[in-house]
C-alpha cells in the first residue's frame, strides 16, 4: 500500500520538522514494503530523510526564471525533491489550473523524470449522473496526459468527498477504480475522507493501491492509524 500526506495549506516549518521526526520514529513498525509520502507546504521543504518521500503540492513547470510567486526545479533541488502531485482538484478548480495546464506541468515533470501522483476527480453533479458519466469525465482529465509514463501513479478523490467526512461508499469506488485500471494501468490510489474507522475497508478494496489522505494526514496520530491499519 501507498500512503500519501497532503497537508495542503496547514503546518509550519517548525511543526513539519516535529511531525517528520515523530513519523519515522514510529515508522520501524510499518510493512517494509508500503511506502509513505509527505506533501508538506513549500515552504516546509527540506532534505528529510527517512522511510519516506517527500514531495512539493505544486510547481511551476520551468527550471527557475521570472514567475513571480512560483518555484522550479532549480528550487526544489536543493531539498533533492523529485515528486509531485499535479492535477489537485483545489489547484483545478480554486487556483483555476485547467486541464491544459495541466497536461503541460505533467509533460514538463516527466521530462524531469519526477515521480508524480497524478489527481483526478468529478463534481457531486456528475457522480449523480452514474458512473457512466463518471469515466466520461475522469478520461477527459488524462486529455494530453502521457499514461505510458512509468514514473506515475493515479489518485482517484471525488471531489464531493475531499474534507466532507463523506467517503465513497466501497461499490463506489470499486467500480470506479476496476473501470480506471482499464484506463490507465498505474498504481491507483483512492482520496476523500480516509480516516481510522475506514481505512480497513479502503485498503481490502483489489484495485485500490494506497491512499492520498488530507485531514486525517495532518496529526501524526491519527496518519500513523492509517499507516499500521
Ligand atoms: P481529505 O482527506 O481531507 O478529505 O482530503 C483529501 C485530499 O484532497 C487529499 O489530497
Amino acid at each position: 500500500m501507498i500512503y500519501a500526506a497532503n497537508f495542503k495549506t496547514n503546518h509550519t516549518r517548525k511543526s513539519t520538522e516535529n511531525y517528520i521526526e515523530d513519523l519515522q520514529r514510529k515508522l520501524v513498525d510499518k510493512n517494509e514494503e508500503d511506502r509513505v509520502f509527505i506533501f508538506p507546504p513549500l515552504t516546509a521543504l527540506d532534505a528529510y530523510e527517512g522511510d519516506f518521500t517527500i514531495g512539493a503540492q505544486n510547481a511551476y513547470p520551468v527550471e527557475s526564471g521570472a514567475y513571480t510567486g512560483e518555484v522550479g526545479v532549480e528550487q526544489l533541488a536543493e531539498f533533492n525533491i523529485n515528486t509531485i502531485l499535479i492535477g489537485h482538484s483545489e489547484r483545478r478548480d480554486i487556483l483555476g489550473e485547467s486541464q491544459e495546464v495541466v497536461a503541460k506541468k505533467f509533460a514538463f515533470f516527466k521530462e524531469q523524470g519526477f515521480e508524480i501522483i497524478y489527481c483526478i476527480g468529478e463534481s457531486l453533479e456528475i457522480r449523480e449522473q452514474g458512473l457512466e458519466a463518471v469515466m466520461e469525465h475522469l478520461v477527459s482529465q488524462f486529455e494530453g496526459i502521457d499514461t505510458t509514463y512509468e514514473n506515475f501513479m493515479v489518485a482517484y478523490e471525488p471531489i464531493w468527498a475531499i474534507g466532507t467526512g463523506r467517503t465513497a461508499s466501497v461499490e463506489e469506488i470499486t467500480m470506479t477504480h476496476d473501470a480506471l485500471k482499464k484506463v490507465v494501468d498505474k498504481p491507483l490510489l483512492y482520496g476523500g475522507s480516509v480516516k481510522g474507522a475506514n481505512i480497513a475497508q479502503i485498503a481490502a478494496i483489489d484495485n485500490v493501491d494506497g491512499v492520498l489522505v488530507g485531514g486525517a494526514s495532518l496529526k501524526t496520530e491519527t496518519f500513523l492509524e492509517l499507516v499500521l491499519h
